[in-house]
């Protein structure tokens, strides 16, 4: 059960399970989701808030695990509506996991964030780093782990949690791809900069204390961050214990350098202003990356900044999702 498989990443996570043999269900109220996007197994609309029909679905199905990926996710936004987002990620995860448990559905894959470490200067973050989110999204997600460390304690619900660094790129095959409306990540934002779709990229902050004053984050191919899932799925399916994994590359780059090689991969000049720090931004997010190449077997080939920004570019002038 593939809860957010209509957005993003989770539609990604259902190419690769289908391509690993399984069925993914996706559970997805579409708020933020494109039913165009479920491509790879049935579709259930439903919302996380939404017991009666959680239940429902569990009972439909049986799944062998959960993949939730479902969350509003804007670190912007999580600092101007806090209650959106403790309500819906905190309430409907909850909500997610006293189902999964009820129908003794014991496998459960979560995506976290490099949020919930906050703003370490100069550190890079692996998973034993502490957690002090500086925003309302990572709180929120943190807080999810502890109830996911507590349903183990209690009832024996095994997990493995991701903690995502920046997730960027597309399909290589072009089947599915990045879709937020409104956009508000760096990539597609500056993608449609270069392609006039919008005058300029604005780049929030250029007095941080970088190399060239903006911010840094690594940044991880969304193929290969799907592909870590399906390993977890198989992780848990041979018993092994909960664990939590970073997944980034080890590899920071700012803002700045990321405008410059999209102008390299897609020859076209990209408008930009400069503007001022956007609230809740961390100076450097980087990820201690070793845990999951060493234990899982994880190898994020396509991870390198070129590859995911001529994928992203691909995607970007071909496809689109319809609600
Ligand atoms: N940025 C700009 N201009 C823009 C958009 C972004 O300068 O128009 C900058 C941001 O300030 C940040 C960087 O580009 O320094 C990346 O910003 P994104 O909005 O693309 O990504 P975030 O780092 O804010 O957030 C993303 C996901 C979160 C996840 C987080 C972890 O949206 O879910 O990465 O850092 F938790």
């Amino acid at each position: 059960m593939v809860t957010g498989g209509a957005g993003y990443i989770g539609a990604h996570a259902c190419k690769a399970l289908r391509k690993a043999g399984f069925v993914p269900v996706t559970y997805d109220n579409l708020v933020t989701g494109w039913q165009d996007a479920v491509k790879f197994g049935p579709f259930e609309k439903g919302d996380l808030l939404d017991r009666t029909r959680l239940d429902e679905v569990f009972a439909k199905y049986e799944p062998v695990a959960v993949m939730h990926f479902a969350a509003l996710s804007q670190v912007g936004e999580s600092m101007s509506q806090p209650g959106r987002y403790w309500r819906n990620n905190v309430g409907g995860s909850l909500n997610l996991i006293e189902a999964a448990v009820d129908a003794a559905c014991m496998n459960f894959v979560f995506s976290s964030t490099c949020a919930t470490y906050g703003d370490q200067d100069n550190v890079v973050l692996d998973e034993n780093s502490d957690q002090y989110p500086i925003n309302a999204y990572g709180a929120s997600k943190r807080a999810i782990e502890d109830i996911l460390r507590d349903f183990e304690a209690a009832h024996g619900l095994r997990h493995v949690i991701y903690r995502y660094f920046n997730v960027a790129g597309a399909d290589p095959e072009g089947e599915v791809g990045e879709f937020h409306q409104p956009e508000t990540h760096l990539i597609p934002l500056m993608l449609d900069a270069i392609d006039g779709k919008r005058d300029a990229l604005t780049i929030f902050g250029t007095d941080y204390d970088t190399p060239d004053g903006t911010c840094i984050r690594d940044y991880v191919h969304v193929c290969d961050l799907v592909d870590a899932h399906v390993l977890g799925l198989k992780w848990l399916q041979d018993g092994k214990g909960s664990r939590v994994f970073n997944l980034g590359t080890g590899c920071g780059f700012s803002v700045r350098e990321v405008i410059d090689q999209s102008r390299a991969v897609t020859n076209r000049a990209v408008p930009i202003n400069e503007g001022a720090r956007r609230a809740g931004d961390a100076t450097k997010l980087v990820s201690g990356s070793s845990r999951a190449k060493a234990e899982l077997g994880w190898k994020p080939d396509r991870s390198n900044l070129n590859t995911m920004i001529a994928d992203a570019w691909r995607w970007h002038q071909t496809g689109h999702f319809d609600k």
